[in-house]
C-alpha cells in the first residue's frame, strides 16, 4: 500500500472507533462488544475436545475469543494511562495490532470449518482483570501481559500438541504464529512492570505475589515453558517462584 493510501486507510476508522466506543468513559473499562458470544460464568464453559469437529471448533472459538479481548486490553492500555514514555504507547499499538491479527487468522479457520466467531459461549477472564487493574499501572502490568498473557505461553505447546492429534495442522500453524509474538507481548509487560518498579522504587519480585493477593490473579500451575518464558525476560528465579 502507498504511504497516502495507507494514511488515509488507516486514519479514517480511528475517530469513528474511538467516540463509540472509549472516548469519556474513563471510569470503568470498556470494550468495543459485540452482541454474540453471549458470555457466561468460566464454569459454565463446557470442555472441549478437538477429536470432533464441533469440539475443534469449540476449542477455536475459545482461543479467538482471548485473542479478541486481548485486542481491547492492548488499546486500553494505550488510552488509559496518561504519562508514560512513547515507547510505553508504540509497544502496545503493535500489541493491538498483533492481537487482531491473530483473531483474524483464527477467526478464518473457524469460517473454514462451517463456523463463526460468536456462535458458541464464552467467559471473559482476560477482560476482567483489565477492569479490575483499570487504576493501578503497575499491577496492569504485573497482571495481565506478565501473568494471563504468560500463561498462554506455557498452554500454547500442549495446545498444539493436542490439534496435531487430531490432525489440524492449520491450527498448528496459527499458533505457532500466536506463541512467537506473544513471547513479544510478554516481554513488553515485563519491561514495563520493571520500568514502573523503578521509577517508584518498589521491588519487583517481592511485589508480585503481593499484587497477585491483592487482584485475585488466578493461580500458575507447573509446567510452565521455561524456554518461552526466558525469551520474554522473566528470570530463572521469577519462574521458580510461580507454582
Ligand atoms: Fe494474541
Ligand atoms: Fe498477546
Amino acid at each position: 500500500m502507498s504511504p497516502i493510501a495507507s494514511l488515509v486507510t488507516c486514519t479514517q476508522p480511528i475517530w469513528p472507533f474511538f467516540s463509540r466506543s472509549l472516548i469519556g468513559r474513563r471510569g470503568r473499562a470498556r470494550k468495543r462488544r459485540p452482541s454474540r458470544p453471549p458470555l457466561v460464568p468460566p464454569k459454565d464453559v463446557p470442555t472441549r475436545t478437538p477429536f470432533t469437529p464441533e469440539g475443534r471448533a469449540r476449542l477455536l472459538h475459545a482461543i479467538a475469543h482471548i485473542e479478541f479481548n486481548a485486542i481491547n486490553l492492548a488499546l486500553d492500555a494505550v488510552w488509559r494511562f496518561a504519562g508514560m514514555p512513547a515507547a510505553f504507547y508504540r509497544d502496545w499499538l503493535r500489541v493491538a495490532g498483533e492481537e487482531a491479527h491473530h483473531f483474524t487468522l483464527l477467526r478464518e479457520h473457524l469460517q473454514g470449518l462451517g463456523f463463526d466467531y460468536g456462535d458458541f459461549d464464552a467467559h471473559d477472564g482476560l477482560w476482567l482483570m483489565t477492569q479490575r487493574t483499570a487504576h493501578d499501572i503497575v499491577a496492569r502490568m504485573a497482571l495481565v501481559p506478565r501473568t494471563l498473557e504468560a500463561r498462554g505461553l506455557d498452554a500454547t505447546p500442549p495446545l498444539q500438541a493436542k490439534f496435531a492429534r487430531a490432525g489440524d495442522a492449520r491450527a498448528v500453524e496459527i499458533l505457532s504464529i500466536i506463541l512467537r509474538d506473544e513471547v513479544g507481548h510478554v516481554a513488553i509487560g515485563n519491561h514495563w512492570y520493571r520500568w514502573l518498579c523503578e521509577r517508584d522504587g518498589l521491588d519487583p519480585l517481592a511485589l508480585y505475589p503481593e499484587l497477585a493477593a491483592r487482584y485475585d490473579a488466578p493461580r500458575l500451575r507447573p509446567p510452565f515453558n521455561r524456554e518461552a518464558r526466558r525469551a520474554a525476560g522473566f528470570s530463572d528465579e521469577e519462574i521458580d517462584r510461580l507454582g
